[in-house]
């Protein structure tokens, strides 16, 4: 595709105003802006959403994405879309739920990405806990495949797995996969909660000495840390949440100076989103989130391969929707 000069300009411009809050220079956003002015013009065409996870790369979040969220945010995003097809930046799992949301549409991945998460859990391992404990309700967390999530009785995301733990009539709950998260919210919570042995590769990276070292440098700094992290690591943190619950935290705080304890794409987006803030001490990177370039998603909206659409069989669709909408149903219910 040709531009002009014009707006090559222009939409170099527009990317660095975003993308120079996080060390890209403005010939970087020169290089990128062909590919980025392509993206949103057959976007437009094709009448295609873009949904970026927050943990996506700078370029693909403030360059090409519609709506940047967390993995419950975007699910209801692909909800609420009026657009034919969605183009979804993120792991294979969040796809899926944009799909089972809404299976009239055409979901596609760039890449395909999968999750430590995800990959630790299948759907015999779900049937065999429940035969070893009939008496629970089972709450699978989003990071699981859809055929994991059709054996579940409902499904929660880091932003609202309490609630849904709480409402569900079991006084035993099966959370799964995440041990570590299932770790922390056992305090949170008087029913008893049976856990599973996944975990999140790029989470338990993170150790107390990491958030000692911080508090020593940083004294007056607010440190927050998501879920899937070692219950070691949330006893030390000011705030311990998922994805969206840190952004609200940031957005209210009046503390200058913060550490988060999550993938480093968020720490990107709270950089662009609030400069007058100053994001302190080390993040990690999602290799599975990292997957996703720019050159993916146009090769993705120009000619998707079958792989790259995401196609679940109905009967899958049909049960995995239940658990989904029994979570959104909760969520509203405290959103009201
Ligand atoms: P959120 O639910 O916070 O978006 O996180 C998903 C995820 O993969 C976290 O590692
Ligand atoms: Fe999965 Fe962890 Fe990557 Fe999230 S950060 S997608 S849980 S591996």
């Amino acid at each position: 595709m040709d531009f002009s000069e014009k707006q090559l300009t222009e939409e170099t411009n527009r990317l660095f105003q975003a993308l120079k809050k996080t060390g890209w220079s403005k010939a970087d956003c020169e290089v990128i802006a062909p590919l980025t002015l392509e993206i949103n013009q057959i976007k437009k065409e094709k009448n295609t959403i873009i949904l970026g996870h927050s943990y996506m790369t700078p370029d693909i979040m403030y360059g090409v994405a519609d709506i940047v969220g967390d993995s419950y945010g975007l699910s209801k995003a692909a909800k609420e879309t009026k657009a034919d097809t969605i183009v979804f930046c993120s792991v294979h799992f969040m796809a899926e739920t944009a799909k089972i949301m809404n299976p009239d549409k055409t979901v596609i991945v760039p890449a395909i990405a999968g999750c430590s998460l995800a990959e630790s859990i299948t759907t015999n391992d779900v049937r065999e806990l429940r035969q070893n404990y009939p008496e629970a309700g089972v709450v699978c967390y989003v990071n699981t495949t859809a055929a994991v999530k059709a054996e579940c009785d409902a499904c929660c995301t880091s932003s609202n797995a309490l609630k849904i733990i709480e409402a569900l009539p079991q006084k035993k709950v099966i959370f799964l996969p995440d041990e570590l998260m299932a770790k922390n919210l056992q305090p949170l919570t008087k029913k008893k909660i049976i856990s599973w042995t996944g975990r999140c590769i790029v989470h338990e990276e993170f150790t107390p000495e990491t958030i000692e070292e911080v508090r020593k440098e940083y004294p007056n700094a607010k440190i927050l840390a998501h879920l899937e992290c070692m219950p070691e690591v949330i006893e030390k943190v000011d705030m311990a949440g998922g994805t969206e619950g840190m952004i609200k935290y940031i957005e209210k705080t009046p503390a200058k100076e913060l550490m988060l304890v999550t993938e480093c794409g968020l720490s990107d987006r709270m950089k662009v989103e609030h400069p007058e803030k100053k994001i302190i001490g080390s993040c990690a990177l999602c290799l599975y989130m990292k997957k996703i370039m720019l050159k993916d998603v146009l090769q993705a909206l120009k000619s998707p391969t079958p792989e790259q659409i995401i196609d679940i069989p109905d009967d899958v669709i049909k049960k995995a929707k239940k658990a989904l909408n029994k979570m959104v149903k909760i969520t509203e219910r405290y959103e009201k």
